[in-house]
């Protein structure tokens, strides 16, 4: 990679002056490494402080006076765009990429271009197939499980369920419930929704399914989707499960722009323990979230990336199923939030 890397930074070097007049291509400083970062949306909350927490642990890992350039790039949503984008950091001389695929489903491009460059690629977040990893030695996967996560969301609802007796508010003896769902196609929205309603029912809770609503992971859409069904359902509303904390918490703010007092209101649970999240456990306006451990995942990525870089310390990770790292989840309610306030930073 190293003899490729020099080769090309020559080659960049030598038409710099054309280059840099135009303004549309960065020169590789053969001194300097690169890693190219290329996620599906820069509106994304958990993927912004995932990558926060990337930078930072990059940064400690190598120390002082690392010469390591991360290249980041938002694909607004549109898998073409990611598409051009990696092609473009893989000519601005990339020693590696972590890619947040937009279409979990689509990675032939990306791997075809960065298997014909050799620049290995770490894949976070949005999981592809495995038939697709199994493509090339030179991709990895970062993420967690989700069934994981969903089995963990619904213990927290049962627990509460079972002893809090008011949250069956019309003592019918079932709970009546929405779910806010991710994005269509992504496995955390489908898995996270399959089993949470499979745990809590296994867990001898009846429940009332009222709605379904898709919200694509977004705090504004949930908003939304919330308001229509609080003036569909009115108070019947007890439980709100979201496949993730924005979504949660756009639903807290579809009852509070109405105005609603806090008797009247349902219980709400996230996943992913953001910022926002946490704090609303503490505040008791969530009465739960599920730790998506980005801190963890980000350490994976800079741990994979620097051993990819420097050819040191890849025996050290423990891989599963030979090239991906899962970070377990943990539960998190107002009595150990402030655990997980001060792990994330
Ligand atoms: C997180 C969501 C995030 C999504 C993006 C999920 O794992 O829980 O908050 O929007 O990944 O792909
Ligand atoms: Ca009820």
């Amino acid at each position: 990679m190293r003899n490729r890397r020099n080769i090309a930074a020559g080659l960049l070097i030598a038409v710099c002056g054309l280059l840099c007049a135009c303004g549309e291509q960065k020169t590789e400083d053969p001194g300097k490494n690169y890693i190219g970062v290329a996620y599906y949306n820069q509106s994304d909350t958990f993927l912004n402080e995932l990558l926060d927490s990337f930078r930072e642990q990059l940064k400690e890992l190598q120390g002082e006076g690392a010469e390591t350039v991360v290249m980041v790039r938002d694909a607004a949503g549109s898998q073409r765009t990611q598409d051009d984008q990696v092609k473009e950091l893989i000519s601005a001389g990339c020693d590696v990429l972590c890619v947040n695929l937009v279409d979990r489903a689509d990675p032939s491009e990306i791997i075809d271009m960065a298997r014909e460059n050799d620049v290995p690629i770490i894949f976070f977040n949005r999981e592809p197939v495995a038939e697709d990893l199994m493509q090339w030695d030179g991709l990895y996967y970062v993420g967690a499980e989700a069934e994981e996560s969903g089995a963990m969301q619904g213990e927290l609802a049962a627990d509460l369920i079972r002893t809090d007796s008011q949250v069956d508010r019309n003592k019918d003896g079932k709970i009546q419930y929405v779910i806010l769902e991710g994005e269509v196609g992504h496995q955390d929205a489908i898995i996270r929704t399959e089993t949470v309603v499979e745990t809590l029912t296994s867990q001898g809770i009846e429940l009332e399914k009222l709605s379904y609503q898709v919200a694509n992971w977004n705090r504004a859409q949930a908003e939304n989707r919330m308001e229509q069904l609080i003036g569909q359902y009115h108070n019947q509303i007890e439980l709100v499960l979201a496949n993730n904390d924005d979504m949660a918490l756009g639903a807290i703010d579809a009852y509070k722009s109405l105005n609603y007092t806090e008797s009247a209101l349902p219980v709400f649970f996230g996943i992913d323990g953001t910022d926002a999240g946490l704090q609303a456990v503490k505040d008791s306006e969530l009465a739960g979230t599920v730790y998506n451990d980005k801190e963890g995942q980000a350490g994976a990525m800079a741990r994979i990336s620097v051993a990819l870089l420097t050819g040191e310390g890849m025996d050290e990770i423990e891989f599963q199923n030979e090239r991906c790292v899962y970070l377990p989840y943990d539960k998190v309610t107002k009595g150990n939030v402030s655990e997980f306030l001060f792990r994330s930073r």
